[in-house]
């Protein structure tokens, strides 16, 4: 399988709603399906960030479930993948342009006293981006119909990234420069109804393309925790494809502060920084552990020889890591598949083989290894380089191809 997808269009249908970090091509999570997923009923993915996998099993009518503690990722997820009568959100679209019509023309002023307030507000938002996002906000709280109204949040998301002072081709929170932000004046209602606009476009022909009646139901839920059987049954799931998060958000991809201004203006978290303290690798062990991994030690030990703290948040990672798998294989169907999409980083210039490992610890729970493919990473949002190597402003590559890991049980 050439699983490279170089130059291909990652964004069609409903994947291009809003941006994510790594987040997963679409066309590879076709291709996993058609490999070993042909057959399916039912497809999980236990890190489902924006749902691509979810979007994916449902054009190909087979059932989902995807869970999530990243509640902005799930609204993503829900909204990909949830189909609208088409009618009903013209009508919705329409009267918005009229209420919009309203404030652009000065018939209607915006009421001071409903500006939001979360911690740091106005260091990421001009006033007049704060007023017209308000003015937004105001109305899609207003709409009854929950699935247009999450429509038109995860628009209102892109629109919030898109005017305000960070800069959007970083996936973690920094500031435009001064002289950037003096010359920055988006046109918010704009960029909100151009959003709108394309994502419209998106979800009809994603509906066209869905000609089946197969869903996806999305849960906020810890991965690394038992899901239980009212979620989903011991040996239910046929087939797996997932992104685990490739290490602790603090050292990788920090999915909860990409994700802290919708998280906050969405009124989902007051603090959406704090997501990232919970996410996987999150929580930090004191002590050392002997994993099965033979791998996985020697990486340990090494990294443990110069940094001892750093070594434990590499345990921290893999314990977590270790035990989501073991809780995961207990619902995937004997003969069914995992399918993980998976890189090796570097930490302290040591690469940690994180395609091994995953082969290892479903290896313990007694699944076979099928196949390890490798594919290039092209464009996705992920750091490059990290700053692994603990000198400042000296950077060690981090990740330019992942592993796509399928096991069998
Ligand atoms: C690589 S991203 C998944 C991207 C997804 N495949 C997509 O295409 O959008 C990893 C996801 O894992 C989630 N995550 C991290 N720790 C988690 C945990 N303990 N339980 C559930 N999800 C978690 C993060 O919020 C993030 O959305």
């Amino acid at each position: 399988m050439d699983l490279d997808f170089k130059n291909s269009n990652t964004t069609y249908y409903t994947h291009g709603f809003h941006t994510y970090p790594a987040k997963m091509i679409p066309q590879v999570a076709g291709a996993l399906i058609n490999e070993f997923g042909k057959n399916s009923n039912i497809l999980f993915d236990p890190y489902c960030g924006t749902g691509t996998s979810l979007v994916e099993a449902n054009l190909k009518g087979i059932n989902a479930i995807g869970t999530d503690i990243n509640p902005f990722a799930r609204l993503l997820a829900k909204v990909k993948t949830t189909p609208i009568e088409i009618q009903t959100l013209e009508l919705h679209l329409q009267n918005f342009y009229n209420y919009l019509f309203q404030f652009r023309f000065g018939f209607k002023n915006f009421n001071i006293e409903e500006l939001p307030s979360f911690p740091r507000i106005d260091y990421w938002f001009s006033r007049n981006v704060k007023e017209k996002l308000t003015i937004i906000k105001h109305y899609i709280d207003q709409i009854e119909n929950i699935d247009i109204a999450d429509f038109f949040r995860v628009a209102f998301s892109q629109t919030i990234r898109e005017c305000s002072w960070t800069r959007n081709n970083e996936f973690k929170l920094y500031k435009m420069s001064p002289e950037q932000i003096k010359s920055f004046k988006p046109d918010t209602f704009g960029v909100f109804e151009g959003i709108l606009g394309k994502n419209y476009e998106g979800l009809k022909k994603y509906m066209n393309e869905k000609d089946n009646d197969s869903k996806s139901i999305i849960c906020n839920f810890d991965a690394v925790k038992l899901v239980p059987n009212r979620i989903i049954k011991d040996e239910n799931i046929d087939i797996i494809i997932t992104s685990p998060p490739y290490g602790d958000s603090a050292t990788t991809v920090a999915y909860g502060q990409f994700s802290a201004l919708s998280n906050q203006w969405l009124g989902y978290m007051e603090n959406g920084r704090k997501l990232d303290q919970e996410l996987m690798g999150g929580r930090k062990v004191k002590n050392f552990f002997n994993f099965k991994s033979e791998i996985l030690n020697d990486e340990i030990k090494r990294i443990a020889e110069n940094d001892k703290k750093r070594a434990l948040e590499v345990v921290s990672f893999y314990k977590d890591y270790r035990k989501s798998i073991n809780n995961i294989s207990l619902k995937i169907k004997k003969g069914g598949f995992a399918c993980y999409v998976v890189s090796n980083r570097t930490v302290k210039n040591n690469l940690l083989h994180t395609d091994i490992i995953t082969k290892d610890f479903f290896e313990e729970n007694g699944f076979k290894h099928v196949q390890t493919f490798t594919r290039k990473i092209s464009s996705k949002r992920m750091p490059r380089r990290n700053s692994s190597v603990g000198i400042a402003g000296k950077t060690a590559p981090l990740m330019n191809t992942e592993s796509i890991v399928v096991m069998q049980k």
